[in-house]
């Protein structure tokens, strides 16, 4: 029995069609690495911005608070977490001079944190935690406070009392 051999000639795709396959994949292969790069590379070029909360708080008109008696004022303060605002319920011990100056003191104890508050028989800040104590104008009188109670920025501005950031501390 005669062997029989195939001579056929292996199917290939004529030059152009298979041309025009590379082509079309090497095609959607670009369009798929743009899809991908495009995006990646505006990114990169314009990061986007991180959103920001206004600094300054307006409280109470300076006319209402009472000359050198601690009053504590509640505000309500948006503060950036990422990428959303929280808005948050805040406090501020606040303390006007005779000249109209205004400090205000962030609410915590700067021992652990504690809230304090204004004892007026012995006209200081106490605080119940650990029994720090703390003058009218924030200086540690007793306990294991390390410094002085911590500030907020502040400013007056059509007699109303703005509160911002709280200022580093020294
Ligand atoms: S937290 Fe105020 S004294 Fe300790």
């Amino acid at each position: 029995m005669a062997e029989h051999h195939s001579h056929e000639p292996a199917v290939e795709l004529p030059p152009t069609r298979r041309n025009f396959y590379i082509l079309f994949i090497n095609g959607v292969m670009g369009l798929i690495g743009a899809a991908v790069a495009v995006p990646a590379a505006i990114y990169l070029l314009f990061p986007p911005k991180a959103r920001k909360a206004s600094e300054w708080v307006k409280t109470a008109d300076l006319s209402s608070i009472p000359a050198g008696k601690p009053t504590e004022i509640s505000f309500q303060r948006t503060r950036a977490d990422g990428w959303q605002l929280i808005t948050e319920k805040a406090t501020a011990w606040v303390v006007k001079q005779p000249d109209n100056q205004v400090i205000a003191f962030t609410p915590n104890c700067t021992h652990l944190g504690c809230a304090y508050h204004w004892d007026d028989p012995s006209h200081t800040f106490v605080c119940p935690c650990h029994t720090s104590a703390f003058s009218v104008d924030g200086k540690v009188l007793g306990g294991p406070a390390p410094r002085p109670l911590d500030r907020y920025s502040v400013k007056v501005e059509g007699g109303v009392l703005q509160i911002g950031p709280p200022e580093p501390h020294a």
